[in-house]
């Protein structure tokens, strides 16, 4: 067979997760199968305390499943792949003495790329997240959004396979987050990256997955695998977003304690 689109990148099979803390045992995520596949948008949504982060930790390869096993292309993971996988986080903990291309270029200059070379990489993604003509720009200097442009540039310019975002626009406004989000699908498109995305924002999900897995309150498995059928980009008063944020809402109330 042909290796297209359907491919699976991303393997999670049977995994659990424990962690031993002074009041006990934590049962932080059960029975976990995942599937994900090559150049997907895939979403994890559910309550806080689920286990979102932990399983992305593990997906990146540096918290160890504790039973279970995950593989990236059917390797299976044992530590950190940083030649597939790239991660940005909620906050983009930028070098500060360093200008906008200085951070961009930080991971390729760690990875021995020569200068010149390095260069012209790091520029081609600043284009690419809409920040020419702030390369020389220091990173207090720029918004949160800029900021969080500035790490996705600096994830893509080792040019991973994969990239892992945790909850990447939780602390932008509102307008600032639904812009970033329209212009990652943009990137997303165009550099045919496969992109796991952790946010607790129902609407978020609806505008932006291809797959979105529910999860259930803690020790949190996956509830449902939604498949996203809807083209790109779509927008917040579209019928069918609508009713997926709707459906996704029903689904989810049950998952949250009160
Ligand atoms: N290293 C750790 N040691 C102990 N408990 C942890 C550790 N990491 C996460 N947890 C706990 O595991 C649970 C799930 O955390 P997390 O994966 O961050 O959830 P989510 O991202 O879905 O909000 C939380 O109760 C958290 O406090
Ligand atoms: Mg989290």
């Amino acid at each position: 067979m042909m290796s297209g689109d359907s491919e699976v990148i991303i393997k999670v099979r049977e995994v659990n997760k424990y962690f031993f803390t002074s009041s006990g045992v934590l049962e932080v995520l059960k029975n976990v199968n995942l599937e994900v596949r090559r150049k997907s948008f895939l979403t994890f949504l559910g309550p806080s305390g689920c286990g979102k982060s932990t399983l992305l930790s593990m997906i990146s390869g540096l918290v160890k499943p504790s039973d279970g096993e995950i593989y990236i292309e059917n390797i299976k993971v044992e530590g950190p792949r940083p030649d597939k996988i790239a991660m940005v986080f909620q906050d983009p903990v930028l070098l500060p003495w360093r200008t906008v291309i200085g951070n961009v270029e930080f991971g390729l200059e760690i990875r021995g790329i020569p200068k010149k070379e390095r260069r012209d990489i790091a520029q081609k993604y600043i284009d690419l997240v809409g920040l020419s003509k702030f390369e020389d720009y220091y990173p207090t200097q720029l918004s949160g959004g800029m900021r969080q442009r500035v790490a996705i540039a600096r994830a893509l310019a080792v040019e991973p396979e994969i990239l892992l975002m945790d909850e990447p626009f939780a602390n932008l406004d509102e307008q600032s987050r639904l812009l970033l989000g329209m212009d990652l699908i943009r990137i997303w498109e165009k550099t045919g990256k496969t992109i796991v995305f952790v946010t607790h924002s129902i609407q978020e999900a609806a505008l932006l997955s291809t797959e979105i897995a529910l999860f259930t309150r803690r020790p949190g498995t996956i509830k449902e695998l939604i498949r996203v059928d809807m083209r790109h980009p779509r927008s917040i008063e579209e019928e069918n977003v609508v009713k997926l944020r709707k459906y996704i809402w029903d689904k989810l109330r049950e998952e949250i304690i009160r």
